[in-house]
């Protein structure tokens, strides 16, 4: 893999590639990468003549500084996931790079960010949707991959990218897990032992609202109930939303009528985890 820190440098170096006619996939990532990103760059791989990952600790899209400096940074040991996963390149820019000029200019995407993790978040969702369209800007893609782990992000980032019309198509990849449901996420590593035997209660109380909802409910809070009840069955499990939102709109949903996503958030200790089903499959 290529690591460059450059905007000036990866323009250089995509443009061989351009002219050759490559398709160019993007994996914009904040590093710290597991196997969930593993799975988005080899979607790219297979789809794509060059994977690009990018690698940005996005200051703007944290709400909370403590937050910001305690997420994990493993650049190295992510410069050789990134090789033996087969990218091409690894585009790993200073803030100093990325932000070379004051930054006037915002992108937000605010009814599709004001519910689930947005009514936690504030800022957040304008954070990631500026920043994911400068990163657009700058490797120009014809391929970005998300993971579905992060449904609302990756549900205003395809907003955006239609709204805007930019000419890249936004790919879905679906949600990895350990054998007992956890989501993989780069929080995960933050966990203590018993928080981590603590923390799949979030897909178990997800499963608990979808099987509710395969069952027949179609009144939102009789279905959100089965899951509320596995929270309060787990002591360190502090809930900060469980929520059925219509799958497109991503606004809440009275009645289960049409698609929806089943979303929620849980603090474990001081780690904060997000996970979501989707109804129907
Ligand atoms: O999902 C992430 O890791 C980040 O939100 C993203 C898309 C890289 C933007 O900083």
């Amino acid at each position: 893999v290529e690591t460059i820190e450059t905007v000036a440098g990866l323009r250089q170096r995509l443009a061989v590639s351009r002219t050759r006619g490559s398709v160019i996939g993007f994996v914009p990532t904040m590093g710290a990468l597991h196997a969930g990103h593993g799975a988005l760059i080899d979607r790219a791989r297979a789809e794509c003549g060059v994977v690009v990952v990018s690698l940005f600790v996005n200051p703007s899209q944290f709400d909370r500084r403590d937050d910001y400096e305690a997420y994990a940074r493993t650049p190295a040991e992510d410069e050789e996931f990134c090789a033996a996963r087969g990218a091409d390149v690894l585009f790993a820019p200073t803030e100093k790079e990325m932000y070379r000029r004051p930054q006037a200019t915002i992108v937000e995407v605010p009814e599709m960010a004001a519910h689930l993790c947005g009514r936690f978040r504030p800022g957040h969702f304008r954070g990631v949707a500026t920043v994911v369209a400068k990163l657009f800007g700058i490797v120009q893609p014809d391929r970005a991959y998300f993971g579905r782990k992060d449904a609302q992000q990756l549900a205003i980032i395809a907003r955006m990218a239609a709204d805007l019309d930019m000419p890249v198509e936004i790919v879905p990849v679906a949600t990895v897990r350990e054998a007992d449901g956890l989501a993989l996420s780069s929080r995960n590593r933050r966990l203590s032992a018993e928080e981590r035997r603590a923390a799949p209660v979030l897909f178990r109380a997800l499963t608990a609202v979808k099987a509710s909802i395969e069952a027949g409910r179609r009144d939102t809070a009789a279905a959100l109930s089965a899951g509320l009840a596995i929270f309060e069955a787990e002591p360190l499990a502090r809930p900060e939303y469980l929520e059925i939102a219509d799958a497109a709109s991503l606004q809440p949903a009275g009645r289960i009528e049409g698609p929806v996503l089943i979303a929620g958030a849980v603090w474990i200790g001081a780690t904060r985890l997000i996970d979501n089903l989707s109804w129907p499959d």
